[in-house]
């Protein structure tokens, strides 16, 4: 019997909510405000500013790069000498990045053997008591032997076993030694894909064509899409002056933004170039500033000792940052977008609530008339449902 009134309350009967139907001209306004903003919103700034009914994809690269540029330099210590990609870019070529040499500190013909340390307040001495054999620290250019020997005509450092002569690169060179590297251009070459999409393109427009290619420079107002940067420009456009970042070197990036919608003709998704210097050059990061590393060449003399000309070699890296979203209209991020524009219209119900209810003059009266009251009292016989059997 209890089951089936159970059945019978359950199949046979349908509720619905009841509705409080306020006649008031403050709340109704308030709350057809409070929808209209909403929809403002969604319309406005979800669908049409942030293309809620596109679906997205990040953009998947590949960039590959030229130099191009020779410089003559004319000093004692190389003579006359011609430097070209070979010479400056190190290494040859680099995933996403170049390195371009534009300061150098050239020791030819080191060998192995003793010479003189280089003089600082730890190594210059006055006899062979203040030095140690076997001493090495972090800033040694070799092994000391222990002895005391004549750097120069007015003072002696410790003997070390070394590269000697021994790299002195107290003084950089200044203006930078490749001064000219300013006038070097870098082709950047870059292909991308939107792999959601089967969408590809590359950053030499189908517009460029060859004799263009050859002579354009990068200029953001007059060759936007001239993948050929000249170096000076490119440091310059990140408000940096090349002569002065030249001689210690830097880390310069250069983005490419492919930002696209791929609800338009291909041809309006472009690449857009923009620079920044990556590392910094503030007056708290004066410690130590700049880019620079050794690398040496070897080679044997003519009696047969292994000998190498080191390079420590100041220059400008350059990143090439590729980086995008491309969007495009579907059917799920639409109806996500929908669904959840439209719950928020919730919001407006919730607002005139709390101003009716806890806001309003009548509040009390409103609340009454919303609300069924029902008191917490012991259940009577006859008020016990399903238990009369
Ligand atoms: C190199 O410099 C020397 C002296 O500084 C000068 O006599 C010579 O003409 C220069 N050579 C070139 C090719 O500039
Ligand atoms: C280096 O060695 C070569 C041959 O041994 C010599 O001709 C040249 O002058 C040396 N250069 C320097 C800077 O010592
Ligand atoms: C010897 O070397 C020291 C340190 O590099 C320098 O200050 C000094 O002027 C040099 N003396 C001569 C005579 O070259
Ligand atoms: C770079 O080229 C321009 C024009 O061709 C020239 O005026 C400038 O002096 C060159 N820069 C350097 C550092 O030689
Ligand atoms: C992707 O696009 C290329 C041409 O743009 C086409 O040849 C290829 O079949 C497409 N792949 C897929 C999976 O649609
Ligand atoms: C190449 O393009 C430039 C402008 O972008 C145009 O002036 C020139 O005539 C074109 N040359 C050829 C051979 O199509």
């Amino acid at each position: 019997m209890a089951s089936y009134e159970l059945l019978k309350s359950f199949v046979f009967e349908y509720g619905t909510p009841r509705v409080v139907l306020i006649r008031s001209r403050k709340v109704g306004l308030i709350n057809r405000t409070v929808q209209l903003l909403i929809l403002a919103y969604v319309i406005g700034w979800v669908f049409l500013r942030e293309k809620g009914y596109q679906e997205t994809d990040s953009v998947v690269s590949s960039v590959t790069t030229k130099v191009k540029g020779v410089t003559l330099t004319n000093t004692s210590a190389l003579g006359i000498r011609i430097w070209d990609v070979a010479d400056y870019v190190i290494p040859p070529q680099e995933e996403n990045t170049v390195f371009v040499m534009t300061n150098v500190i050239v020791t030819p013909n080191q060998t192995q053997g003793y010479c003189p340390e280089l003089p600082d307040d730890k190594t210059e001495c006055t006899e062979n008591i203040s030095c140690v054999p076997g001493y090495v620290s972090t800033h040694s250019s070799g092994i000391q032997t222990g002895k005391c020997v004549p750097y120069n005509s007015s003072i002696s450092t410790c003997q070390v076993f070394a590269w000697c002569p021994v790299e002195d690169d107290h003084q950089i060179p200044k203006p930078a030694f490749l001064r000219e590297a300013e006038n070097f251009t870098i082709l950047v070459k870059n292909n991308i894909w939107y792999p959601k999409f089967n969408f590809s393109k590359r950053n030499i427009l189908p517009t460029i064509n060859s004799t263009y290619l050859k002579n354009c420079i990068y200029d953001s107002h007059t060759d936007p899409f001239c993948p050929i940067f000249r170096l000076g420009k490119i440091v310059e456009a990140a408000g940096q002056n090349f002569q002065e970042m030249a001689v210690e070197g830097g880390v310069m990036a250069l983005q490419i933004n492919w930002n696209c919608d791929l609800d338009r003709a291909a041809s309006h998704c472009v690449p857009r170039y923009s620079f920044r210097r990556l590392d910094n050059k503030d007056s708290a990061h004066t410690v130590s500033p700049g880019y620079n590393f050794r690398f040496a060449k070897y080679y044997k003399d003519s009696s047969g000792t292994e000998s190498r000309t080191l390079f420590k070699a100041y220059g400008i890296r350059f990143d090439i940052i590729v980086f995008g979203k491309a969007g495009k209209f579907d059917i799920i991020p639409t109806m996500i977008t929908i669904g959840s524009g439209t719950a928020l219209f919730g919001v407006a119900t919730v607002l005139c609530d709390i101003v009716v209810l806890y806001c309003m003059k009548k509040k009390y009266y409103y609340r009454e008339k919303k609300y069924k009251y029902v008191e917490d009292c012991e259940l009577g016989a006859n008020e016990t449902y399903g238990t009369n059997s």
